[in-house]
């Protein structure tokens, strides 16, 4: 029931003809995910709730081999679908329409969480998830748990519920985020905040505890 809630609510956004993916026109936390995958030389990446999977397309588009993408929108699917068969290449890409909490998980380098944790309750599955795709790296971003953003999403929450099927969004914590990596020998080795948003990498320590 929350999943189609939460897949109503966007579909409406991914109403739009298709467009390439131009690195340039993106978000500062979205360009963070395509430049920290690219200096971390994954090959394959995954992309939850990978919206109209631009991020997933710029990255094809600079050479990473083999894309993932897993989201609740059946409007974002068929829109990433279209713009991989204009501006990318379909047969080298993989979309998964759903919930990530279902996905069946295939190993990759890189596991990007580009604002999307804060549209689920279940954070902590989604990234127990993600771990199970053995990624080297894992990018976050996620709204800044301070009492502002609080605030605004309270608001924004208030707005959608009345008036958009219901969906509300959630402040999760990024510490705790970072605890449940850590635990599973994941360093944070990059961070940074917009005014909304923070955005963490993580890279699993390769060198053995001792
Ligand atoms: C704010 S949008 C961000 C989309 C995309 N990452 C971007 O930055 O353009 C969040 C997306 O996550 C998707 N989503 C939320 N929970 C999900 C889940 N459990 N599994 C798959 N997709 C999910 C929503 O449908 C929505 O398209």
């Amino acid at each position: 029931m929350k999943d189609k809630t939460i897949a109503k609510m966007f579909d409406t956004s991914y109403r739009s003809k298709p467009k390439p993916a131009l690195v340039e026109n993106f978000g500062s936390c979205a360009k963070i995910h395509v430049n920290q995958i690219l200096e971390n030389n994954s090959k394959s990446v995954l992309d939850v709730g990978m919206g109209a999977g631009g991020i997933l397309l710029a990255l094809q588009n600079q050479g990473v081999e083999r894309v993932i993408g897993v989201e609740l929108s059946h409007e974002g699917v068929e829109l990433a679908k279209e713009r991989f068969e204009l501006y990318g290449d379909i047969t080298r890409a993989n979309f998964y329409e759903g919930s990530f909490l279902d996905y069946y998980p295939e190993k990759v380098d890189a596991v990007s969480l580009h604002q999307v944790l804060h549209c689920h309750p279940d954070f902590r599955g989604m990234i127990n998830k993600s771990l199970e795709s053995s990624p080297q790296i894992i990018i976050n971003t996620m709204p800044r748990n301070n009492w502002y953003v609080k605030l605004l999403l309270g608001f924004i929450s208030v707005f959608t519920m009345l008036f958009k099927n219901g969906f509300r969004a959630y402040v999760h914590s990024p510490k705790e985020v970072e605890s449940i990596l850590s635990k599973q020998n994941y360093l944070k080795i990059f961070s940074e905040n917009t005014f909304l948003w923070e955005t963490s990498v993580f890279k699993l320590n390769t060198i053995n505890k001792s």
